[in-house]
């Protein structure tokens, strides 16, 4: 894997999960597995974040985990030393890009208009999360954007669904959508990780 559009590649849907509790990891990313989804965004979002990706990295080989919510730059390399295959940005300032880029890892940075897409694109950079989503104006939103800027591709995030991830992935200008419905809280609590696999499964028909 080598840039952004290798991690749009890796999966129709790029779960994105938050985990209160680094253990929970291992066996949530194998019930992905195991309903077909390869890839895993953990997210910075809470303080296990990072032994969380430390311990897919190490103990799930069949997924390629990345990391999400990475908001400051020390927290790009924080994730990359936890053996992060790739990082995702909610939205991304000139200190960020860089300290991502920094990394070596292939990246997705978060825009939401249409100025913010062509600022990155400036960085020769074509693969990106438009985030958020749905409240940002939705598949319509993304497809007008593809109209100016066809050589943008993108990770639609925020308020996708199994039911709406359709509507995205049939745009041309998308190569994955993510979100965190695959992983509900309350099936993590409750160790529910049939659940997730079941998820899983849906998700991965979509394409
Ligand atoms: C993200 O960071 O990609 C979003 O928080 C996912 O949003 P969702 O919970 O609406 O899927």
């Amino acid at each position: 894997m080598k840039t952004g559009h290798d991690v749009l590649e890796l999966s129709p849907v790029l779960p994105v999960v938050v985990v209160d509790d680094a253990a929970d990891a291992v066996p949530l990313a194998k019930a992905l597995v195991a309903g077909g989804i390869r890839a895993i965004e953990l997210t910075l979002r809470t303080p296990a974040g990072l032994a969380a990706i430390e311990r897919v990295a190490a103990e799930v080989p069949e997924i390629v985990v990345g990391a999400g919510t990475v908001v400051t730059p020390e927290q790009a390399r924080q994730a990359a030393d936890a053996g992060s295959a790739f990082l995702v940005t909610p939205g991304c300032t000139d200190r960020l890009l860089e300290a991502v880029s920094g990394t070596g890892l292939p990246f997705l940075p978060g825009v939401s208009t249409v100025s913010e897409a062509m600022r990155v694109a400036e960085h020769g950079i074509t693969a990106l999360k438009f985030f958020p989503a749905e409240a940002s104006g939705g598949a319509a939103y993304l497809k007008a954007l593809g109209g100016p800027l066809p050589q943008l591709r993108f990770c639609p995030t925020g308020g996708v669904t199994v039911q709406n991830a359709p509507t995205y992935l049939a745009l041309s200008t998308v190569g994955c959508v993510g979100g965190t419905w695959l992983t509900p809280k309350d099936a993590v609590a409750a160790g529910d990780f049939g659940r997730i696999e079941q998820l899983a499964r849906e998700a991965a028909a979509l394409r």
